[in-house]
């Protein structure tokens, strides 16, 4: 698979771009200090490790609650870290922020990253006692192109096009299940959190799922852009961001048909609920200063979706003599303007997925 085949690969300015991932992994710090404690002493090692790590603050703090929580319980104990992602990942930020005050870095922890995707298996057999995933498992195995016009997002997707997504993503989430089966080690514990989405009466497809205002600002725009001849509509009609958010009983359906699955997990915990902090807004607190809120909004979408705008429908798409670059340019001015113009038509509201397993 090539880079531009991945759903997502290298996202920019992350630390500037990634307080809501932050808030996520925050929320779960009180959880993850009780899965530890409940672990109890652990030999040779404690053997963590977080999948898609990201190269940013939240990777400090998926970990840190656990090792303060081992320490504190067993002082000199040796915890082994590992940060697990993909080759594009900002893995130089990442190593200088474990060793700087604002990282884990301490005698008795080893660090280690493994390389690699989480559909595939990334550690030995065995050889986990702690497993998180923060919000990355909700991205697909591969770059998706269907037959999808009018939508960029699962969320809106119809018919064929919306089975056939819905189907790639149970499967995804089965093989990630199926790695992280064979990695724990028996009595090891798995905390999955990302994006999720809660059944509501009267949306598209049944569903309110995060983000729905943000993906459908994005359509809007690609689709003007497409009108007004900056990019093909071939190529916008058949992209579509290479997401899922599922609901509870999406994430649950694996661990109660697929055999292996079944026996391998006991099942603690598995909820989707709104975000803790703004969760029909994530940027509620600046709605009253315009420009403010259209610039965070724009920061945001471009942390998370330029890779996979730019790579699979600025630059395959662009036409009448326009590159890339320049149609980005104009996709984020026009974000910038319709959040800027209306603010809170096109808020980001959040709902958490938590998995929490347990290794048979
Ligand atoms: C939004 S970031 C989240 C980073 C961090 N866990 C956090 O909560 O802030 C998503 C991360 O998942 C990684 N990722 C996405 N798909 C992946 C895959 N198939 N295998 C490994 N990492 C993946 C991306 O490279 C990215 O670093």
């Amino acid at each position: 698979m090539s880079e531009t085949e991945r759903s997502t690969e290298g996202m920019v300015d992350y630390g500037k771009n990634s307080a809501m991932q932050q808030q996520l992994v925050n929320y779960h710090a009180e959880r993850i200090r009780d899965l530890v404690q409940r672990l109890g002493l652990v030999q040779p090692e404690l053997r963590i490790v977080d999948y898609g790590c990201g190269p940013g603050q939240s990777a400090i703090d998926a970990v840190a609650p656990a090792v303060e929580a081992y320490r504190a319980r067993f002082a000199d104990a040796t915890v082994s870290v590992c940060h697990a992602d993909q080759p594009g990942n900002d893995w130089n930020s990442l190593f200088q922020l474990i060793s700087s005050p604002r990282g884990y870095a301490a005698p008795g922890i080893r660090t280690a990253a493994a390389i690699g995707s989480f559909y595939g298996q990334m550690v030995a057999n065995n050889s986990v006692d702690l497993g998180t995933c923060f919000m990355a498992s909700h991205w697909l195995s591969h770059a998706v192109h269907l037959d999808a016009p009018g939508s960029v997002w699962f969320g809106d997707l119809r018919g064929a096009a919306r089975v056939e997504l819905a189907a790639r993503a149970q499967s995804d989430w089965k093989q990630f299940l199926q790695c992280r089966a064979r990695e724990l080690r028996s009595g090891g514990c798995l905390l999955v959190s990302c994006l999720g989405a809660v059944p509501q009466v009267g949306e598209i497809n049944g569903q309110a799922a995060s983000g729905r205002g943000v993906y459908r600002a994005m359509q809007k725009v690609a689709q003007e852009l497409a009108d007004e001849g900056w990019i093909k509509e071939s190529v916008l009609d058949r992209f579509v961001f290479g997401v899922w958010f599922m609901t509870d009983d999406e994430a649950r359906a694996p661990l109660e048909t697929d055999p292996v699955l079944k026996q391998a997990f006991d099942i603690e915990d598995i909820s989707v609920v709104p975000a803790p902090y703004n969760p029909t807004d994530v940027y509620a607190d600046y709605i009253d200063d315009p420009d403010e809120y259209a610039r965070l909004y724009v920061g945001y979408i471009r942390g998370f979706a330029h890779s996979a705008l730019s790579t699979q429908l600025f630059t395959p798409g662009a036409k009448n003599g326009r590159d890339g670059p320049e149609i980005a340019a104009e996709f984020y001015r026009r974000l910038h303007e319709h959040y800027r113009s209306q603010p809170g038509k096109y808020a980001g509201e959040n709902w958490y997925l938590t998995v929490v397993l347990r290794k048979t």
